[in-house]
């Protein structure tokens, strides 16, 4: 299996300045021995990261993500950092003293570089100079070769487990899609790939991207809905699904395939109610495309095809921010 290279080359200077990537994410949860196991189920390299968390994709540098012992409520988005390029960060900072954005403290634990400011429902947002780990081009598409008098299909008995390649977006619960909007794409630079107004906004960066680096849905408070994994293939969806059955995680939702975006899709609940998401084939906008971002009917925003959606799937349980 393959991985998006790191920025290999020198970025494109925009007339604004733009995050490209989410560098990670991080969350809290109740029990880290069970996230362990969840997340290596799924597939992920899980590795000890000073008393917390990292997540890896097997055979890919980068950590997306965080998983930290939380203090007794229930799990918790607690931050995430973006990635931006170094030619960047000045104009982000003079755009934020000019727009009047709350800093934010740096929170325990964390990586106090670059800059810290208060998002939308109170949630902390670090820019951070790094490298570009968003793919720079569409993810792989594994398809079996086709001799002729040779069954296609893997062997059961042989398959691979489903290891994904790399995140590709978070959809993240706000109070307010509208002003999520605004300000992940008036601040932070990011564009409107899609959206059903008010209910769910999909975000890309003009960096380059999948059709959601960010997502926006609905809710009465932050918090993290989900995140999102590449694999390179239908199988790598459909095994995924099977081996988080086998270790003890059969509910979710899909297969299935979105509108927005195109991808096939299912998502598998974790200890906490929120969900990991195997992505297949989403769709990918190049560096500074124009991608016909559209306002679609709310009965669009979720599925073409697949399973009627859970009860439990748009639930937030995640607590308000003071
Ligand atoms: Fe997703």
């Amino acid at each position: 299996m393959t991985h998006p290279q790191l920025e290999p080359s020198a970025p494109a200077l925009l007339p604004r300045p733009a995050v490209h990537s989410v560098d990670e994410f991080v969350l809290s949860v109740p029990d880290l021995e069970r996230a362990r196991h969840f997340y290596a189920s799924f597939g992920l390299d899980v590795r000890d990261d000073a008393g917390a968390l990292a997540l890896h994709t097997h055979g890919h540098p980068h950590r997306w993500a965080r998983v930290l012992q939380g203090k007794g409520g229930p799990k918790r988005l607690e931050w995430i950092s973006l990635g931006i390029y170094e030619q960047d960060l000045a104009r982000f900072a003079a755009l934020l003293q000019e727009r009047g954005i709350p800093t934010a403290a740096v929170p325990e634990g964390a990586d106090p570089s670059g800059l810290w400011l208060q998002g939308p429902d109170a949630l902390p947002i670090q820019l951070r100079v790094a490298a570009k780990v968003s793919p720079q081009a569409p993810g792989p598409r594994e398809s079996a070769p086709a001799p002729a008098n040779i069954g296609r299909a893997p062997s059961r008995s042989t398959a691979p487990a489903t290891r994904p390649l790399y995140l590709s977006h978070i959809l993240l619960f706000t109070a307010d899609v509208a002003q999520a909007l605004d300000f992940y794409t008036g601040v932070l630079g990011l564009q409107l790939s899609d959206q059903s107004a008010g209910i769910i906004a999909f975000l890309h960066t003009p960096h380059g991207s999948d059709h959601h680096l960010i997502a926006f849905a609905k809710s009465n408070a932050g918090g993290l809905h989900h995140s999102s994994w590449c694999v390179p293939s239908l199988d790598a969806v459909g095994i995924g699904a099977q081996q988080m059955a086998n270790a003890g995680y059969p509910d979710g939702w899909g297969l299935g395939r979105h509108v927005l975006g195109s991808n096939y899709f299912r998502y598998v609940r974790d200890p906490w109610g929120s969900f990991a998401e195997y992505s297949y084939d989403i769709d990918y906008i190049a560096s500074q495309a124009q991608w016909p971002a559209a306002d679609h009917p709310p009965e669009d925003s979720l599925y073409v095809w697949g399973p009627d959606v859970p009860q439990d799937f748009i639930v937030n349980h995640e607590l308000p921010r003071p």
